[in-house]
Parts: C-alpha cells; structure tokens; sequence
C-alpha cells in the first residue's frame, strides 16, 4: 500500500515572513510589523509601533510580493500540488475597522491564487497567521476583546465570497496552542494580540481571548460552509507530543496533565465543546472565563472538517520539575530527552514523534488529518559555487516522511498531505532571523537585510522534486 494518488504534497509560508511590501497596496501595519529581530535566546522584541531607530525584518520579508511568479514557477518545477500560505488581514482591512474592504489587497492575492492554478497547483489558506491589524491589538488589546469576533468573520466572510472559487481548503488560526506559554510575550501577541500586564491573571486571560477565538473560528467555520459547501475547513494546531521522562507513573501523570493543555484546542476545534478537563481546571483555579449565551451553540456548529498541524519537535516531562526553558530543549518546562537529538535553536529532532503524534491525533478525533509545516530550520553555508548542499534537511525531512508512511501504511492514519514548511526561506517567526532557514529554495539575503534576494534551488530542490514525483516512494 502507498499514498493516495491525490496525496497534496507541497510547500507552506505565511504572508508576514515573506510577502514584504508592508507599505504596499494600501495594506496597514501588522503585528508582525512591530517585532524586530531576535535570535536563538534573544527574544524578539515588540514596540511601541514602528520606530525608526529599528529593524523589522518581517517589512520586506522576501519580498514575494514582487517575486510571486518566479517563486511559484520554482514550486511548480518541485512538482507542489498544493500551496500553503494566509492572507495578511491588513492587506484587506488595513486597521481592521474599514466597512469596505481594500481592493488593492483583493487584487494583489487574486493574482497569487490565479497564477497558482495556472500551474496546477492548489491554494490552501491560513485566515490568521499572526498578522492581525496592529490597530486592533493597540486599541481593543487584541482578542481579549469580544468586538474582535466580529473583526475576524468580516474579513473571513470578504476574502472566502471573494475566492469562493479560487480556494477549497482554508485553516482559521495558526497555532493559537502556542499562547499557553504566557510567559513569552511573542505568543500572546502574534496569537492573540494580547500584552498581558505583570499585575494580571494572564492565564485567565489568556483563556478568556482564546474563547473569543474559538468562537470567531466557529463561526467562520459554518459561514464558510454557507458560502461554498465544498470548502474543507480545518483548525492548525502546534503539535509537540509531550512524553513523559520515564516510565514512572508520577511522571506519566505528569504528561498526561502537559498534554491537555494542548488537547484542549483541538478537542474544541473538533468536537464542538470543552473538555471537562479544562473545565475542572478553570473552576479549580478560580478563573472566571465570560461565556455568552448562544456561545456554547456556536462551537457546536463550527467544528472543523479537518486537523492541520504543525510538527517540528517532540518534548519530555518529569514530575516535579518545573522548569523554564534552561534546558534547551525548544520547549517551556520540559526536560532534555537523552535519547533524540536538537537543532542548533535547541529545538528536539524525533521523527518517530510524528508517528505518535499522527496515531494520537486520529485515535482521539477520527478526522482527516494535514501535516500543514514540517521542516528542518538550519544555518545553510553557500560552498565555493555559492551552492546549498544541505544534505541535514534530507535527512530531517526523509526520516519524518518515512514515519508519515508508516502511520498511513501500518496504523491505517487518514492523512490528507504535506506541506514543508518554509519551503522558501523566509523570516523565521521565533528569531525573526533570516539565517535559520528550512527552504528548498535559497533566498540571497542575511539577517541585516542586505543581498540581492536571488532565489537558486538547493541540493533539498531535487531530492524534494522525486518525492512528489513518485508520491513518497523515492526518498
Ligand atoms: C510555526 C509557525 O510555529 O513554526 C511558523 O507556524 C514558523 O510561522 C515555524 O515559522 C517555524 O518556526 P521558526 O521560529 O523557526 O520560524
């Protein structure tokens, strides 16, 4: 047994790390727009709107904006099926309060969707990945607020009448599981647009915005449907699957309670309810989380047709240590697995963890399941011919797919696709670094900003181009 035929195997981004032109088109400012550079352990900084004295690398990302064509073309000699990318909401509704929307912005993703299908390949579309209109976080606090439920069907309902035609499968929120680590201000903001204030309950918080977005999701969910009853709409969760360090039962236990965390958006997104779990937790707490009447109804509605998510690392836990992310191990609180190794970023390399995490995901929802981002971030040294041969991102991204495999071909996983993620470099969304790079293609351009922007395939471009060639059986 093999992969289906119609496997979408392909290539994922995300508007603010490539597209650039932040300026262009009469798009407004972004989240994205305010966060400059960092680096492994340097946290990215967010300001106060654009300062002048700083450097924001997300401003001219790739500037895809301007090489759409010629990097589609390089998708299409890699054979892509399908095309992961999102919509930049402020390319659309600039502040996000518009009434009508910015068709400069129509036009410019018209273009991109159209020239997808020139080449045979399927748009597939992220509504919000990180880039809400930096005017709603400043002036509502993001998705603390209610009214941004409303903000977030609007431009849901815009661009899904417009590319009605154009797109089938959309995804709602990018990893918006992220955000329980509140102590990381990066994911309450790029999640939520959510600054917590050192004197709030921020977990209290942070559950509060994530109902909103639940909600809004629902929402668009069921619109969607409305609008065209062929599109597949998913949810787009970060997957770490968290083991426990040992075979000792506390800490067993202990992964257990990790993991609802995690589950917890999921077990909304698919079934429609929260978990008595998350439930006991807020009432054990003391958290008092503002559901509406008719909430409740409306996740019902809006469950999810399918599950995107991302998978990059596996993590551990041991009971009783509670640790920030001294270890190194890409992952707040959890201890160094001594039997897998990192990347250079610390982040936990554990193919067989996608195998686990595939099997866990289908013996809890039963829904087809999209491997939207997989990749290997790496420091890529062009040799003396200025050539990438990155032979580690072979072997990262063969491994993972041999596991894919196997879930499918052994444990009978319904998986849907691939997309590799960063299949062009692009920004990295943790560092806001160029240098931590996953393409196939490499893009002439350093941490500074400064190169040329020239694209050249890697030695990963060919090896890619055989996968798909051969529906995963070449690797
Ligand atoms: C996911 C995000 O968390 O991981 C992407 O959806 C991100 O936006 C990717 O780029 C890889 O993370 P990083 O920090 O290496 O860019």
């Amino acid at each position: 047994m093999s992969l289906p035929e119609n496997f979408l195997w392909g290539g994922a981004v995300a508007a603010h790390q490539l597209e650039g032109a932040w300026q262009e088109g009469g798009k407004g400012v972004s989240i994205a727009d305010v966060m400059t550079a960092g680096a492994h352990k340097v946290p990215r900084r967010i300001t106060d709107g654009v300062l002048d004295t700083e450097y924001y690398p997300n401003h001219d990302g790739i500037d895809f904006y301007h090489h759409f064509r010629e990097d589609i073309a390089l998708f299409a000699e890699m054979g892509f099926r399908c095309f992961r990318t999102s919509i930049a909401w402020t390319r659309i509704y600039p502040t996000g309060e518009e009434d009508s929307p910015n068709e400069a912005g129509l036009q410019f993703y018209d273009e991109l969707f159209d020239e997808l299908h020139d080449k045979g390949i399927e748009p597939v579309v992220t509504l919000s990945h990180f880039e809400m209109p930096y005017h709603l976080a400043k002036k509502y606090g993001g998705f603390r607020s209610r009214k941004l439920i409303d903000s977030f069907v609007k431009f849901s309902e815009t661009v899904m009448r417009r590319y009605k035609d154009k797109v089938k499968y959309w995804m709602t929120f990018n990893e918006i599981n992220n955000q329980t680590a509140v102590e990381t201000p990066v994911f309450g903001f790029t999640c939520s647009g959510v600054l917590y204030q050192e004197d709030e309950n921020k977990i209290q918080t942070m559950w509060q915005a994530v109902h909103h977005e639940l909600v809004a999701s629902a929402k668009v969910v069921k619109l969607g449907h409305e609008i065209n009853p062929d599109f597949q709409i998913g949810c787009m969760l970060a997957v770490v699957p968290v083991y426990p360090y040992s075979c000792n039962p506390a800490d067993v236990m202990r992964s257990v309670e990790v993991m609802h965390e995690r589950f917890a958006f999921g077990d909304v997104f698919v079934r429609g309810y929260y978990p008595e779990y998350l439930k006991k937790m807020w009432e054990q707490k003391g958290y008092q989380i503002r559901i509406e009447p008719g909430d409740e109804e409306i996740l019902k509605q809006g469950t999810v047709d399918y599950i995107g998510f991302s998978y990059y690392m596996s993590a551990a836990v041991k009971a009783g240590v509670q640790l920030p992310d001294e270890t190194d191990s890409g992952f707040a609180g959890s201890v160094r697995n001594p039997y897998v190794k990192a990347s250079e970023w610390g982040w936990q390399i554990d193919p067989v963890g996608l195998r686990y995490a595939l099997n866990i995901l289908y013996e809890r929802y039963q829904k087809p399941l999209f491997i939207v981002e997989n990749g290997f971030g790496a420091e890529d040294v062009p040799d003396e011919d200025g050539f990438i041969q990155d032979d580690y991102r072979i072997q990262y991204l063969k491994a993972h797919i041999q596991e894919m495999k196997k879930a499918v071909e052994l444990d009978g996983v319904n998986v849907m696709g691939y997309t590799a993620w960063g299949c062009i470099d692009v920004i990295s969304f943790g560092t806001g670094e160029m240098k931590k790079r996953y393409g196939f293609i490499y893009v002439d351009k350093d941490n500074e900003g400064n190169g040329s922007l020239k694209r050249s395939r890697k030695r990963s471009f060919n090896w890619y181009r055989q996968v798909i060639e051969s529906n995963g059986e070449k690797l």
